[in-house]
């Protein structure tokens, strides 16, 4: 009797755990230390069980175009707003309508298909024994002859670069950032090579003065316990470029549903999860960037330290649309 009550019992749970059981397939190109509990929280919230693909964008978006309307995927999560761009081109988005989503994340930080949960800010940093502060307040100034030998950057073909060429070409139009890539290439202390740490450590080292650099890799080298790091921190300066301009160039970490995902409801609970307090701040923190929802408050020493700016309010969808011409105004002056 007791026996075929629980079997029932369970028979019943059985069902319902089938209904109830929910997934969600989620293909990130973002790995960071807090994943575990962003997700963790998201399963312990809603019993919706997230089961993981992670590899390199490119991977999974050959991945998603070859396994077609059988993709199991769910969620798109990458970095890079010309590399979500890029993604939205190839058509595996599906557009979510949110009240919620619209109210938390500002407007210039929602494309049309996809959503950013972070920001980065692309920053100037230089050695205040080779190069004055008042040369490097801008990406402009980075073009002129006086920083002759002075200019680091990674390859001009990484997005994070074309982004910001993109940047420069909506706000002073193709021809002033051609100018600007030319000017750029002449002031070159060295072929580009490596990435933005990189170049913030040549700086530390005097073999640049002045190098871009996104914040996180930045804030990455402040809160960091070794050494080497804390020296190569007190020999730099960094600046917010532009702001008595259009302001400092932002990009994003971002999501979006895709158009094949089995699990639609699950999936726009997920993108509304992102935009929570508790999950902005893992999101934002996990890589030293800043939430998106602008009530979060996120404890990082190196942001606090860094303090506030004005970032480019330039939607950041539409950055998208001149990424091409950035490539190729970097192609013709040899910014590879
Ligand atoms: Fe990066």
């Amino acid at each position: 009797m007791k026996k075929a009550v629980l079997a029932s019992l369970l028979a019943a749970f059985g069902v319902a755990g089938t209904a109830a059981a929910a997934e969600l397939n989620i293909y990130s190109a973002r790995h960071y230390q807090t994943d575990e509990q962003l997700y963790g929280d998201f399963t312990k919230q809603t019993g919706i069980k997230i089961n993981r693909i992670e590899a390199k964008e490119d991977e999974l978006l050959e991945r998603i175009r070859n396994e077609g309307a059988n993709s199991p995927a769910d969620i798109f999560i990458t970095v890079d707003a010309s590399r979500l761009a890029k993604a939205d081109e190839l058509g595996i988005f599906e557009p979510v309508k949110s009240e919620a989503l619209e109210a938390r994340i500002p407007a210039h930080l929602r494309a049309p298909n996809w959503f950013s949960y972070s920001t980065r800010a692309r920053v100037i940093v230089y050695n205040p024994e080779l190069v004055k502060a008042e040369q490097v307040q801008t990406y402009e100034q980075l073009a002129d002859p006086a920083l002759k030998g002075k200019v680091c950057t990674r390859s001009g073909s990484h997005p994070y670069n074309l982004s910001l060429g993109a940047a420069l070409i909506k706000h002073n139009g193709a021809e002033a950032a051609a100018k600007w890539a030319e000017g750029l290439v002449a002031n070159f202390a060295r072929a580009p090579k490596g990435g933005d740490t990189d170049q913030i450590r040549a700086v530390a080292a005097g073999e640049c003065g002045v190098a871009i650099a996104n914040s996180y890799y930045l804030a990455r080298l402040m809160n960091s316990p070794r050494e080497e790091d804390q020296r190569a921190v007190a020999s730099i300066q960094a600046v917010w470029p532009n702001q008595q301009s259009w302001g400092t160039h932002i990009n994003v970490s971002g999501a979006g549903m895709l158009k094949h995902a089995p699990n639609k409801e699950a999936a726009v609970k997920f993108l509304e999860y992102l935009a929570s307090d508790s999950a902005q701040a893992y999101f934002a923190n996990g890589n030293n960037e800043w939430p998106v929802v602008p009530t979060v408050k996120v404890e990082n020493a190196a942001l606090t330290k860094l303090g506030e700016f004005k970032a480019d309010t330039l939607p950041i969808g539409e950055l998208a649309d001149t990424v091409a011409e950035a490539q190729r105004i970097f192609d013709r002056a040899g910014y590879r």
